[in-house]
């Protein structure tokens, strides 16, 4: 006959163990190996540059949210609809390109902290602003990431880093091309009612 178990052994195995501590598995800037035939350095350029894009592209995402929340004026509903659309898509351009650093066998950047000491966009104010300010600050940003994507994505391809290339060029550079469009378009001063 099997010994009854102790209850409190019982209930000891149900409890979840947490406040657990370890050493980092992998410390950030170090690169861990996979076999997917890139060299070392081609893999240790493009996982620098892609941290670089991704802190500048978080920043982006979030002067998106924070001008959709904010927006105030007559264009309210659609910068409202329009901001959050945008905010979406560079959501998942950033996990687009996190997984893209951790395939490479890098170590994604991820806090907001972290972000805010990388990325090169500049620091809007906490306060509202109007809607050509907000547009402004905007198309600076999309513009930083749209000259520093380019220049990493020749480099990728010079590397020999066809997917890094092809991430950039197809899915971050077009994608803000177009965002550029969409939201200059805003700063076109044409009349609303009667014509010149
Ligand atoms: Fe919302």
């Amino acid at each position: 006959m099997s010994k009854p178990k102790n209850a409190e052994a019982v209930v000891d195995r149900a409890r979840p163990i947490d406040h657990q501590k370890a050493h980092e598995i992998q410390a950030f800037g170090h690169l861990s190996r996979l076999p997917n035939a890139l060299s070392q350095n081609a893999a240790r350029q493009s996982v620098e540059n892609l941290n670089q894009v991704l802190a500048d592209t978080i920043t982006l995402r979030d002067l998106y949210k924070k001008h959709h929340w904010q927006v105030a004026g007559p264009t309210f509903y659609q910068l409202h609809l329009l901001f959050d659309k945008h905010y979406e898509e560079q959501n998942e351009l950033v996990d687009t390109i996190a997984e893209r650093i951790q395939m490479l066998g890098g170590i994604t950047l991820a806090m907001a902290a972290d972000v805010a000491e990388t990325t090169i966009i500049p620091r809007p104010p906490k306060g509202r602003e109007e809607v050509p300010v907000q547009i402004s600050r905007l198309l600076h940003a999309h513009e930083i990431v749209l000259e520093e994507a380019r220049s990493m994505a020749r480099q990728a391809a010079e590397a020999g880093d066809d997917g890094t290339n092809d991430l950039l060029v197809s899915d971050v550079i077009r994608g803000n091309e177009k965002q550029v469009w969409f939201v200059s378009e805003h700063l076109v001063d044409v009349p609303l009612v009667k014509a010149d």
